[in-house]
């Protein structure tokens, strides 16, 4: 018998199985076999919010959830973020190597000449209330793009593809900031071919009367690691939103306004708004314990807390605790900085989060330096949302590739009635 395989006992009739074991997991398809009777539609998995099932197979990022480890494509998260850059990373993580200096000035130069939108999205913009917040903004134009680019209906001609993703990685950052624009009333400002990728975001939400913006280098280059950090995560809800949805061959625009709708939630890329907005809540030092009290009452979420995967503290959050203190030594400290140093100093101590292995996660200490560098609070998931779409296209254009993967439409347990007549409505009770 072959060592790599499973064996199965059903214990309903008696039958023995045998299934192959492959990196590590059984095809949940082997099971169909395993049947009681000749009309048994045969044994399935049962697994809510995909807690146990790999639903692809992947090469683009690696997670060790319990050591707390993150690598894209083979490279530690660490040292990306002191040494590359988020359009150095974006290309990795979509090509699947490090690019050459002259790869690099070829994408660099598409992706800034795909950053200018065309005017009838302005328009669209306009529309929008001026209290909208810019996540359903973002959400609603990057689909509507999808009407200005018919060309990308054709998923699988391959400089298609990458055309549209020079579109979608330039048009991120100007969707976003014209979002920011509209919602202060001020005149949209256009990106500038000079700037680096996030000195042109900062250039398009923060200019005002000056012939040239010149962003400041430590926000720049702290924004661009914090885009490092945030480009890939796996198989996490807003890639499985993409990989989902796209696997009905659907445009990647359509696909992404999908999968940014994903991460638009608070429990996903929502949670670095709603960590502030607890910070703001609990407003001050000595309200700490009340706040951890309630928290482990039930009564709310220590938001920034917490991850399916990340069992150990979050390599990211290492990353930006360090990068906070060079943003703060410009901007001055984010004065909610002490209270989330105590949240998490207390809630590291207390056994409740030491057993459930809740340590803090990317969430926790970026909007700090968000807010610090004047972005708006509402602001956040969209910062979240810009550099994950390189991750975004990388994993949709491994699915389409893959030949193993065809439209995902995952099985139920039929719970519901069996088959009843109608009732007529005067007999209804
Ligand atoms: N505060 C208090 N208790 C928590 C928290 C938290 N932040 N997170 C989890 N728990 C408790 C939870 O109540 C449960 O306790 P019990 O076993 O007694 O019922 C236990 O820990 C396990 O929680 P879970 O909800 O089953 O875990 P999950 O893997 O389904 O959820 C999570 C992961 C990230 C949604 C959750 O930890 C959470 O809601 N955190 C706060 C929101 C947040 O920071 N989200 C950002 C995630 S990182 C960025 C991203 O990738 O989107």
């Amino acid at each position: 018998m072959a060592s790599n395989t499973l064996t199965i006992i059903d214990n309903r009739t008696g039958k023995k199985y045998e299934v192959p074991v492959e990196n590590g997991a059984i095809r949940a398809m082997d099971l169909r076999q395993i049947k009681v009777g000749d009309d048994d539609f045969g044994l399935m998995t049962y697994d809510p919010a995909f807690m146990n099932t790999a639903a692809c197979k992947s090469k683009i990022t690696f997670i060790d959830g319990d050591k707390g480890i993150l690598r894209y494509r083979g490279y530690p998260i660490d040292q990306l973020a002191e040494q590359s850059t988020y359009l150095e990373t974006a290309y990795l993580i979509l090509y699947g190597e490090l690019p050459t200096q002259a790869q690099l000035n070829e994408w660099h130069d598409n992706v800034i000449h795909h950053t200018i939108i065309h005017e009838n999205i302005k328009k669209l913009m306009d529309g929008f209330h001026h209290d909208a917040h810019p996540m359903g903004m973002l959400v609603s134009t990057v689909a509507a793009l999808s009407t200005f680019y018919p060309d990308a209906k054709n998923i699988f001609d391959e400089e298609l593809r990458r055309k549209q993703t020079w579109r979608l990685i330039g048009k991120m950052i100007t969707l976003a900031a014209f979002a920011y624009r509209h919602s202060i009333g001020m005149p949209y400002a256009y990106p500038d071919n000079d700037l680096s990728y996030t000195g042109n975001l900062l250039n398009m939400m923060f200019k005002m009367t000056e012939v040239k913006y010149r962003p400041h280098p430590v926000l720049e280059k702290a924004l661009d690691v914090l885009f490092i950090l945030h480009a890939d995560h796996e198989q996490n809800c807003s890639a499985n939103a993409m990989r989902s949805v796209g696997s009905s061959h659907v445009d990647p625009y359509s696909a992404i306004a999908a999968a940014a709708a994903a991460l638009y939630g608070p429990l996903h890329g929502g949670a670095n708004e709603e960590v502030l907005h607890m910070l703001q809540q609990i407003g001050s030092i000595d309200r700490v314990p009340e706040f951890i009290k309630k928290a482990k009452a039930g009564e709310g979420r220590l938001m920034g807390f917490g991850h399916r995967v990340y069992k150990n503290y979050d390599p990211r959050a290492k990353v930006i605790k360090r990068l906070a203190d060079q943003v703060f030594e410009v901007t001055g400290v984010n004065p909610l900085l002490k209270i989330a140093l105590e949240l998490e100093r207390i809630a590291l101590e207390d056994e409740y989060f030491v057993k459930r292995k809740l340590y803090p996660n990317v969430d926790f200490y970026s909007g700090l330096i968000y807010q610090a560098m004047g972005f708006p609070l509402d602001m956040f998931p969209v910062l979240f949302a810009i550099p994950r779409a390189s991750g975004w296209i990388a994993q949709w254009e491994e699915l389409i590739l893959d030949p193993e993967q065809r439209i995902a439409r995952p099985r139920q347990l039929f719970l519901g009635h069996a088959e009843r007549p109608y009732v007529p409505i005067v007999k209804r009770k």
